[in-house]
């Protein structure tokens, strides 16, 4: 019997309050602007992988994702596996000691505890997961920014999710992608009393996945270069100064105008793309609502590739806040049951709404 040699991890969702959207290298996961997230360890939206690797595995590399298997001979998967075999042939080369594993064929076993591709940024968790567990596997420096320099390759919004709390994404300018890689803002802690409620309006695959969607933007809307080369730049700076403040008000209304330009885009790319439905517009009137009646921003909203949306806050707000979506989704006459939408946790009922509609 030849031995398995195992190494597992976890790795949180990121839900960006400045989009990524938008290649200009498709092969490298380049983006065409900076982008900025927030990642909160109460919500606890995560993967969890296992790599392995053994002689007496089949010789083909396999990933089996939510139990069913995936392909992995896509340029994505491949780009992580190869860059990480490279890193443990330098360990094995530097050590003859060291077990070679570089040549051994890979299994990855993860599961996300939220719903896949629904815009939940399952592909940031999942491959930022893929890449630390492979990283821990090889016995590899765990370095943040080196993995996600590998995880963008998986997938752009990835790299962010080396990090916790408040991370950028430098878009960086290198055509080899060298300097396109995640830097931390500020850490969770800095901002302690941040919170977001999550509500999961369908737990339904999209019709248009991230990387198509951003393709076609690209391709066709001329909203887009506006949005990349002026908008985005300029709201990056103010919603770093905005964390670094601590200033809710700015944080909060740059988060909600990058959602909605985001969107915009998608709205003016052909043919075009929806992301958002009633349920979501009525959260976003919702959240307006709430604002307008403490005279002041106190919840923001944002989507990402999808109509689930994610509600930031602060706690002293909670009852103001959540409490009044936990409220409506209590009442089965409001927007549980029929319209299928629920919190974070219960994301089953906005499933079965979803299949039974
Ligand atoms: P999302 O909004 O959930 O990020 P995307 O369209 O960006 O949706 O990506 C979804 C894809 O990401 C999935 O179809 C799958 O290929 C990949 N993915 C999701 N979770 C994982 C995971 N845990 N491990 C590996 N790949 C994953
Ligand atoms: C709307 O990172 O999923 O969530 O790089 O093609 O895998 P690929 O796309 P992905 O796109 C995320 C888009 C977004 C915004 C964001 O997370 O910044
Ligand atoms: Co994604």
């Amino acid at each position: 019997m030849s031995e398995i040699y195992r190494a597992s991890t976890t790795a949180p969702v990121n839900i960006a309050v400045i989009k990524y959207w938008g290649k200009r290298d498709a092969k490298l996961n380049l983006p065409t602007n900076s982008s900025l997230s927030v990642t909160l360890s109460q919500n606890d939206l995560r993967t969890h992988t296992t790599a392995s690797c053994s002689a007496s595995y089949p010789a083909e590399d396999s990933l089996l994702l939510n139990g069913k298997p995936q392909d992995v001979s896509g340029a994505r998967t491949q780009a992580c596996f190869r860059e990480l075999r490279a890193l443990r042939k330098e360990v094995e080369a530097k050590d003859s000691n060291a077990p070679k594993l570089a040549d051994l064929p890979l299994k990855i076993v993860s599961e996300n505890n939220f719903p896949t591709a629904a815009g939940l940024a399952s592909s940031a968790a999942g491959f930022a997961a893929l890449v630390r567990a492979i990283a821990n596997l090889y016995e590899l420096p765990a370095d943040p920014t080196e993995l996600s320099r590998i995880a963008r390759q998986g997938s752009g919004s990835a790299c962010r999710s080396l990090f916790g709390g408040y991370v950028g994404w430098e878009q960086g300018s290198a055509t080899d992608g060298s300097d396109s890689k995640a830097f931390e803002v500020a850490p969770a802690s800095h901002w302690p009393n941040m919170r977001a409620v999550i509500l999961v309006v369908s737990a339904a695959k999209k019709d248009v996945s991230s990387t198509s969607g951003m393709q076609t933007t690209v391709a066709t809307s001329s909203l887009f270069a506006s949005r990349a080369s002026e908008t985005v730049p300029r709201r990056m700076k103010e919603m770093q100064d905005a964390i670094k403040n601590k200033d809710f008000e700015t944080f909060g209304k740059v988060t909600m105008m990058d959602s909605n330009s985001f969107h915009a885009t998608c709205l003016d790319t052909y043919p075009p793309i929806f992301y958002l439905n009633d349920v979501s517009r009525a959260a976003i009137k919702m959240v307006e609502q709430i604002n307008t009646a403490a005279g002041k921003i106190i919840a923001a909203y944002t989507f990402d590739a999808g109509p689930n949306a994610v509600i930031y806050y602060l706690e002293e707000n909670e009852k103001q806040v959540a409490g009044v979506f936990k409220t409506l989704l209590a009442d089965k006459d409001g927007w549980s049951g029929e319209r299928g939408a629920a919190i974070e946790g219960n994301y089953e009922a906005a499933e079965k709404a979803n299949t039974e509609a």
